[in-house]
This record gives C-alpha cells, sequence and structure tokens, in this order.
C-alpha cells in the first residue's frame, strides 16, 4: 500500500470558535481525513502566550475537542490529540529554538500584534511561540498543514527551521507547505472589514461564533457592516459585501459570481437574511452533535487517549532521531 502524507493543524483553545476558524481552517479537516495521515490537535500551550484563566482553559479544551467530533472528524481516522499530552513537542521546541533567530522571530507580525495588546505581559513564551508551533508541524514529517492565511508567515518560518536543521545536521525533516485555501483563508470581522474576524475580539457582534444560537446569527448578519452604494456586486471597494459573498459561497459551495447573478437588483437585506438562514442550518446541525458529545466526557477521553497513543507512537520516534543527530548522549547507544 502507498504511504499516505501527513496532515496536521492545531487550533488555540483561547476562546470561542468563529466561523473565520470553521471556514479558514476547521472545516478543510474534513475534507482531508480520507486521503491523508491526519494529526488535529488543541494547542493549549501556545494558548499560555497571553493569560489563561485555568478553568476556562480546561472547560474550553474539552470543547474544542467536541467540536472537532461535531463537525464530522472522525477518530477512527484521524488522531485527535491535546498538545500537552504529547511531551515530545516540547522537546523539539527546545531544539529548534537553538536554531531560530532573534531577528527573524521579532518580524512575525503575529507577534507584533499581540505584543502591543499585551504591553505588560511581554513574556518570552509569546516571542518564541511560533518556533513551538514549528515544533508541532516538524515532529510529524507533516506534509501539507491546513491553515487560514493569518498563519503564512508562521508556516514560512517552520519551513525555514526544516531546512536549516537539515543543512547543520542532516536530512531529518520533511519541509512540510501550507494549505491555504484562498476564498476563505481571510473570514473578515462583521463589524470593521478591514480586520481579520476573530475569536479574541471584544465586540462580540464582529464574529460569528460556531455555537451562537439562531437569533444571535440572524442578528449579528443583519447587523453587518455594508455600504450605502445598493449595489450588490463583489469588488474591491464594497469590502462589507464582498466579505458576506465569500461567507455565502464557502457554505454554499457557489462561486462569487453566481452570487452576484442571484441578487442583482435585490436588496442587501434580502441577501443578509438568506445568508444568515444558511448558516444557522449548519450551525445547527453542528451545535446538535456538540451537546452530544460535550456531555460525553468519558467518551471524549477515550478518543484524546487514543490520539495521544497515536500521536506519541510517531513523536517519540522523531525525537529520538533528532537528539541522536544533535549529540546528546543516549543510554545504550552508540
Ligand atoms: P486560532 O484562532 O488562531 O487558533 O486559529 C485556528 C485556525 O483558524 C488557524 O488555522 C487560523 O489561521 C484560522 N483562522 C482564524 N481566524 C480566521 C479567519 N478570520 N479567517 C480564516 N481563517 C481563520
Ligand atoms: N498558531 C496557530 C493559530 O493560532 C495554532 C497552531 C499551533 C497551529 N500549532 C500549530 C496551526 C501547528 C497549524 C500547525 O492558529
Amino acid at each position: 500500500m502507498e504511504k499516505k502524507n501527513t496532515v496536521l493543524s492545531l487550533v488555540q483553545p483561547s476562546g470561542n470558535l468563529t466561523i473565520g476558524n470553521y471556514l479558514g481552517a476547521m472545516k478543510n479537516f474534513v475534507d482531508l481525513q480520507d486521503e491523508y495521515d491526519c494529526y488535529f490537535g488543541v494547542a493549549d500551550l501556545h494558548s499560555i502566550t497571553v493569560p489563561q484563566v485555568p478553568k476556562d482553559l480546561r472547560r474550553r479544551t474539552k470543547e474544542v475537542v467536541a467540536l472537532y467530533l461535531a463537525i464530522g472528524l472522525d477518530p477512527e481516522k484521524v488522531s485527535v490529540f491535546v498538545q500537552s499530552h504529547v511531551e515530545e513537542h516540547l522537546k523539539l521546541y527546545w531544539v529548534l529554538n537553538s536554531i531560530s533567530y532573534m531577528g527573524q522571530l521579532s518580524r512575525m507580525t503575529q507577534f507584533k500584534d499581540k505584543s502591543q495588546k499585551n504591553e505588560e505581559n511581554l513574556n518570552a513564551a509569546l516571542f518564541t511561540y511560533p518556533t513551538l508551533m514549528a515544533a508541532d508541524i516538524l515532529l510529524y514529517n507533516s506534509d501539507y498543514v491546513p491553515v487560514g492565511e493569518d498563519q503564512r508567515q508562521h508556516l514560512e518560518l517552520a519551513r525555514d527551521l526544516a531546512d536549516r536543521f537539515n543543512h547543520r545536521y542532516s536530512d531529518t525533516f520533511q519541509v512540510p507547505e501550507p494549505l491555504i485555501i484562498k476564498s476563505t483563508s481571510k473570514i473578515m470581522s462583521l463589524r470593521n472589514p478591514d480586520a481579520k474576524m476573530s475569536k479574541s475580539d471584544v465586540d462580540v457582534n464582529a464574529s460569528i461564533y460556531i455555537l451562537d444560537p439562531p437569533e444571535v446569527i440572524l442578528k449579528k448578519v443583519k447587523g453587518a457592516v455594508t455600504d450605502s452604494l445598493a449595489n450588490f456586486d463583489y469588488n474591491d471597494e464594497q469590502k462589507g459585501l464582498r466579505n458576506l459573498i465569500d461567507i455565502y459561497c464557502a457554505f454554499e459551495k457557489v462561486s462569487p459570481e453566481e452570487v452576484v447573478e442571484k441578487y442583482k437588483g435585490e436588496s442587501y437585506a434580502k441577501f443578509k437574511e438568506d445568508l444568515a438562514q444558511i448558516i444557522i442550518t449548519e450551525m445547527s446541525q453542528i451545535q446538535e452533535k456538540y451537546n452530544e458529545f460535550i456531555s460525553n466526557t468519558q467518551l471524549l477521553d477515550t478518543i484524546l487517549e487514543n490520539g495521544r497513543d497515536r500521536a506519541r507512537n510517531k513523536a517519540y520516534r522523531m525525537i529520538d532521531k533528532v537528539y541522536r543527530k544533535v549529540g546528546f548522549y543516549q543510554l545504550g547507544k552508540k
């Protein structure tokens, strides 16, 4: 049998997941699970780079797992795991730190943004966050990493670190490719079409959360910022409307041209109502399954135990190899 390529991605349990997370990343995970050897994790180690309330972090970690299952990830096919359960991530992180350059890390736009927002808590982990992300990826020899546009620069760093290690020691790591679906790679805020929709946005009306009830989704879509041109079109000047059309296309699997054709001459209000219904239908299905999983801690734990074991089975071999190449003395080996 031909060996399957490896796909890996993680999502941070640092807030309520939005349809940006869903369309930009998670929905694509489901499409990949049949064809690839998949590892989908919850990045709890990453999340403490900004302050977290411990009990909320624990709850949210479980919530991300339940959502993974609710959107259709099959734990028989993919390894679903929590990052802190696989200690090899931290072992590789340290080694990669030794070849990460301060200059490159300080140019990461996410670091620059987050450090501005958290000026009183400029911790070292926030700075080396992309190195940990590279460790997540390289540990499994990942071929493809499905993420949103905001992670492209971090992926570039992971590729650089793989190359650098391979050159300094010898060929060890697969150089990973980002898998970024252009049309959904950057879902924008409903309140400000120049900013990305983010689960950490303080304005709850800027994002639709996967677990929002129908009436809230309707209200948020209706309140989404558009323009006063009263011209149903898809272009760079009408950014708010363009974002809503992108969301429509992602759910309905149609092209922007088809949407424009359908709604030409219609009011924005009519389009928004239809869009809200489409989102509500898909979110309701997810929510129904989510509610079953979230109340079944025993099942979630069994899935995470299996996921951890499968992940570690691959990870420990890589660490063994890396430690040997770096020159760490290993008992019983030459
Ligand atoms: P995070 O919320 O940072 O843990 O992101 C989890 C995944 O969702 C990553 O692959 C992100 O790139 C993706 N993502 C987050 N926000 C958006 C967005 N507004 N549009 C598209 N993808 C996103
Ligand atoms: N940094 C990513 C984010 O905020 C989450 C993440 C951590 C990740 N490790 C990863 C994504 C490895 C892809 C691969 O979205």
